[in-house]
């Protein structure tokens, strides 16, 4: 019995277990068990939002423990990690986005979803208004949900530091609509530089790619639209590709700000490579529709022609947080979004909970952080569950159980709070490089290149959502080696 035969045996069983496992998964999916009812007799906590913070909460929330209502204007979860990829088809959108009620049909009472906006919360009579904001209105389309407890886990928008032009003019990356409008608009300004008797000056215009901000945002996408230059649009169009440039834009010194010294090196040296042009220290001052004004490291200003502008320069509060936070003026004065305690209860509120990208912690805004706090928030629900039942038990159980209940009372009373645990940091560079800083014993491990890239692929296939993702992007990852991706606009 070789090693290979033991190689290929193990190779062969792996196959089979991953695919019997997937196929259990989505069986599950489709055959969820009977639920209970919304119970009166029990509290009632609202989640605000379906992003990474509220969707972790509700899979780890105990539904027999309480009433749950989600109210999120998209109807879906979506795995924001490979979006970049979804910007020129190197993965479908429909392929990350996993439905609420996917999760929700699955929790052991029947959990309420709405498709809407909540456009105000009133922290007085503890009572939020919502709003459907879709194309599709009945003659209702407002309305009030009363809660006991509010999760908030609205995400943030995106920052435009209020620089003219970039609302009007620029494309962002941070939804399922963004990647899609950023795929047309970039094969747009490629067939239009093809149109007959296009002036020289206006193909160059037309094929400059130009991405504002060099966080991972940034990077990944500039990756992105590199490898789809290099595999599909140099064959696709010999005459075009050529002319095609990309240059990202940032502010800083240097591009990805929290990743250790030698991997924004190693970036930065992939991107020359790669014939992406970076400008550093030079910090975008006015988005005009067909080119922009930056500032150069020496304080002159300088225009700069694009064709397509993606602009990625971070977070943001929601309008909705930003008036949350003016009505508790002395304890909300955090310039980031929410202040909550180290239990994510809102500073000022007992009622009121916030996670994710709407608060301000010593965090950084990442679906890691959002995650870690959604389960450990339904923990807290929990064990504050157990601790309410132990204080109506401790007044009426008999003399010799009480020292005991009381034990148990102060045990449940010790709310432990929530520690983040860093798993490490990955970005994708291009050419089939990624980069990682990964936490190891007391310090950190950096590592960049294709087994990078490798251990990248593997990070987010077992991060996304469901057994149907899995498949999926896995799908569309063969699909995209053997078809190449898809040049159509939609
Ligand atoms: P979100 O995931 O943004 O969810 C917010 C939810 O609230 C959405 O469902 C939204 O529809 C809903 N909502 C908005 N307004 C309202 C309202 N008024 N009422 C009710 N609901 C509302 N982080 C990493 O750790 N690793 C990565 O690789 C990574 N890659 C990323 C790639 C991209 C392109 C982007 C944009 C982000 C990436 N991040 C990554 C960051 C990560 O996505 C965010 O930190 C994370 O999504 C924050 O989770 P959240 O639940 O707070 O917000
Ligand atoms: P970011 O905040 O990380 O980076 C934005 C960059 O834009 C900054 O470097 C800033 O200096 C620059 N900038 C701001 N204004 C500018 C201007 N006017 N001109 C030029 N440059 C300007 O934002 P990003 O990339 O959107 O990420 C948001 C969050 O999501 C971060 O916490 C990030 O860690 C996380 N994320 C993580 C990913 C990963 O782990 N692979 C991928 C994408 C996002």
């Amino acid at each position: 019995f070789s090693k290979w035969a033991f190689f290929k045996g193990a190779v062969k069983f792996g196959t089979v277990a991953f695919i019997g496992y997937g196929a259990y998964e989505m069986y599950e999916h489709r055959h969820p068990t009977a639920q209970t009812e919304y119970d009166p007799s029990k509290k009632t906590i609202v989640v605000l939002g379906s992003g990474w913070a509220s969707t972790s909460f509700l899979k780890a929330v105990d539904t027999d423990e309480y009433n749950v209502v989600v109210v999120s204007p998209r109807n879906y979860f979506l795995f924001t990690p490979l979006l970049p990829s979804c910007t020129v088809g190197t993965v479908d959108v429909r392929s990350i986005v996993e439905p609420i009620r996917f999760i929700t049909r699955h929790k052991s009472r029947a959990v309420k979803v709405y498709e809407a906006e909540c456009t105000d919360i009133d922290p007085d009579n503890k009572v939020i208004t919502i709003v459907d904001n879709s194309d599709v209105k009945g003659t209702k389309d407002e309305s009030t949900i009363s809660y006991d407890y509010l999760v908030i886990g609205v995400g943030a928008q995106n920052q435009t530091f209020g620089i003219k032009g970039v609302q009007e003019y620029g494309c962002f990356l941070k939804e399922v609509w963004d990647a899609q409008k950023i795929r047309n608009k970039l094969m747009d300004c490629i067939e239009t530089a093809g149109f007959p008797g296009q002036s020289p000056e206006e193909v160059e215009r037309l094929l400059h790619m130009t991405i504002v901000g060099g966080g991972p945002s940034g990077i990944e996408y500039a990756a992105e639209l590199h490898d789809f230059l290099m595999d599909d649009l140099s064959t696709w169009y010999p005459d075009l590709a050529g002319k095609i440039k990309i240059t990202l834009v940032e502010a800083l010194p240097n591009v990805l700000p929290a990743f250790s010294k030698q991997l924004i090196d190693y970036t930065e040296s992939t991107f020359k490579e790669q014939n992406i042009t970076i400008h550093t220290k030079t910090m975008v001052k006015e988005v005009r529709e067909k080119e922009i004004v930056v500032q150069r490291p020496d304080g002159s200003n300088e225009s700069i022609p694009y064709g397509l502008l993606v602009w990625a320069t971070g977070n943001t509060s929601r309008p909705l947080i930003r008036d949350l936070m003016n009505k508790f003026p002395e304890s909300q004065t955090a310039r980031r979004g929410l202040a909550v305690d180290d239990w994510l209860r809102l500073e000022g509120s007992e009622s009121i909970f916030a996670l994710g990208d709407a608060t301000a912690t010593k965090y950084a805004p990442t679906a890691q952080v959002a995650a870690q706090q959604g389960k450990y928030l339904a923990r807290l629900f929990h064990q504050m569950t157990v601790r309410d039942q132990l204080e109506s038990q401790v007044a009426t159980v008999p003399e010799e159980e009480r020292a005991k209940k009381e034990r148990k009372l102060q045990k449940a009373k010790d709310l432990k709070p929530f520690q983040y645990s860093h798993q490490g940091s990955l970005c994708y560079v291009g050419s089939d490089k990624a980069i990682a800083d990964l936490p190891f014993g007391p310090g950190s491990v950096s590592s960049g290149g294709v087994m990078t890239y490798a251990f990248w692929r593997s990070a987010y296939i077992s991060n996304l959502f469901s057994g149907r993702n899995r498949s999926l992007v896995i799908t569309d990852w063969l699909k995209k080696n053997i078809l190449g991706r898809d040049i159509s606009r939609e």
